[in-house]
């Protein structure tokens, strides 16, 4: 994986059909998808259960860039070699999973992946303020997890002060939840450059009929990049 700070938009699987989720993230990926956003949920840090480690397993053949493997789950440790097996190029852990999320990245790096924190939006910028050099991105929840579909919550002015805070460093600023083209502009011009988007990018096609995914993922692109121009 290089770095660089352009649009990326990563169609979140929570949002496919979860009978055929190969044929989905190459049908995204063809559309024009920069990454694939998986999100692992386990019932007990969240209100929801999605799937584990064999799932992304699985899926892993059917990508051909990067798996971005959101945990939701507590703890993470026992799992992370797990996820480094099933081939996630990055793995996010929320900072509000356990009390040693520093040990936690620690272990994600030393298992060869990428190192994501999450926070979400009742947590505060400073929370992660002593891991500037341990993590490769920082996830902000701008709904709470569990689900897709939410309304956004506008974080804005934390996503602005984790970019100052994160200087020259090659972080990535993500974004989730309630993505769409209406709300990409706002968090990419506090500086956000990864954009997750679940139902945004999978309402109105199917693996038989991806076109819409195409459309949307230019539709989301295109507002987002616009706060540049
Ligand atoms: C929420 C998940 C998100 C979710 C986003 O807990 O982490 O990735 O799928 O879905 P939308 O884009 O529909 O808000
Ligand atoms: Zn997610």
């Amino acid at each position: 994986m290089t770095f660089d700070r352009s649009i990326k938009i990563a169609p979140s699987i929570l949002a496919a059909d979860f009978a055929n989720f190969g044929a989905e993230c190459a049908a995204v990926e063809a559309q024009g998808a920069d990454w694939i956003h998986v999100d692992v949920m386990d019932g007990h840090f969240v209100p929801n259960i999605t799937f584990g480690p064999a799932t992304c397993a699985a899926i892993r053949p059917h990508i051909k860039g990067v798996m971005d493997v959101h945990l939701m789950i507590t703890p993470v440790d026992p799992y992370i070699q797990a996820f480094a097996d099933a081939g996630a190029d990055v793995l996010t852990a929320h900072v509000e999973a356990g009390p040693h999320i520093h040990r936690t990245l620690q272990a994600i790096r030393g298992a060869g992946m990428k190192a994501g924190v999450a926070l979400n939006p009742g947590t505060p910028a400073a929370a992660v303020e002593e891991l500037m050099d341990m993590v490769d991105l920082i996830c902000v929840m701008t709904v709470n997890p569990g689900f897709g579909g939410q309304k956004f919550i506008d974080v804005t002015s934390k996503i602005a002060a984790l970019r100052d805070m994160i200087g020259d460093r090659p972080i990535h600023i993500e974004i989730d939840g309630g993505v769409d083209p209406n709300t990409a502009p706002l968090v990419a011009k506090a500086g956000a450059d990864v954009l997750v988007a679940g139902s945004a990018v999978f309402k109105g096609g199917s693996v038989d009929h991806p076109d819409p995914y195409g459309e949307n993922i230019r539709n989301i692109r295109a507002a987002a990049e616009g706060v540049w121009t």
